[in-house]
């Protein structure tokens, strides 16, 4: 998988894509990443990205000139223009902004289907409309709250999509477990000491009895789910048993 990050602030990756999984995975050859800074793309001595508004307000807008060319340059296509009909690019190309759809794993399992994902990461108040209805292919948010920008929003969707691919984690499908993936909230889990200043671990993850041990987990994720995050049964695939142990559940109330 290679990501293309478009953004005014390269600077901003350097510690987050420098540790952990995705350093290992960049140094496994499974994810690149290349940062772009959209001002190098910019004309003029001064290379201004952004200007005022048309019809005034507060703020800066930025300017489509700069992003187009930058995006159509790392990805080798045809300068779109309003007057040519060009075919659609096939590496999805995704404004950041608090305007698109709603990041989540599902959408990260689609997007790690893919072997390259663009990035354009928004800044100032906004972008020129031109950029979202005729350079981007797809919009998405990371949440229903407002960030300084898209950069943060592009370092969560590389993290969550890299987590995705095969040999990303040490160990093989580590992911099929996480939270969500499941569609179920994750289990509590323990180390040692067994004994923590009176706080035991429950007996039954000591018991070695792996079907009691996989019975218990599945039970507490569903009851943390049921607790905290009721929508997400809604859609999680649930067996007999898993329908069997919320009504008690729901009966217990
Ligand atoms: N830029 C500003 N806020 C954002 C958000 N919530 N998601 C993605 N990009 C953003």
């Amino acid at each position: 998988m290679h990501f293309d990050i478009f953004t005014l602030f390269p600077e901003m990756f350097v510690g987050p894509f420098d540790d952990s999984i995705i350093a290992r995975a960049r140094q496994a050859g499974i994810v690149s990443i290349s940062l772009h800074n959209i001002r190098d793309y910019a004309e003029g001595k001064h290379r201004i990205t952004d200007d005022y508004p048309y019809g005034g307000g507060g703020g800066m807008v930025m300017k489509p000139e700069p992003i187009f060319r930058a995006v159509e340059t790392v990805l080798g296509l045809e300068p779109r223009r309003a007057d040519a009909d060009l075919p659609p690019p096939s590496t999805p190309i995704i404004l950041l902004s608090p305007q698109g759809r709603t990041f989540n794993q599902s959408v990260a399992l689609e997007l790690a289907a893919h072997p390259r994902l663009a990035l354009i990461c928004g800044r100032y108040e906004g972008v020129d409309e031109r950029v979202r209805a005729h350079l981007c292919t797809d919009e998405i948010s990371i949440g229903d709250y407002v960030l300084s920008g898209g950069e943060i929003a592009a370092m969560v969707i590389v993290d969550a999509v890299t987590r995705l691919l095969p040999g990303a984690l040490g160990q093989e499908h580590a992911a099929d477990q996480d939270s969500h993936a499941t569609g179920l909230l994750e289990y509590p889990q323990y180390t040692r000491p067994a004994d923590f200043r009176g706080w035991r671990v429950p007996e039954v993850l000591l018991s070695g009895h792996h079907e009691r041990v996989a019975r218990w987990r599945r039970q507490q994720s569903l009851l943390r789910t049921w607790q905290r995050r009721p929508d997400m049964l809604e859609t999680a695939w649930l067996t007999k048993e898993d329908l069997e142990f919320l009504a008690t559940l729901t009966a217990d109330r």
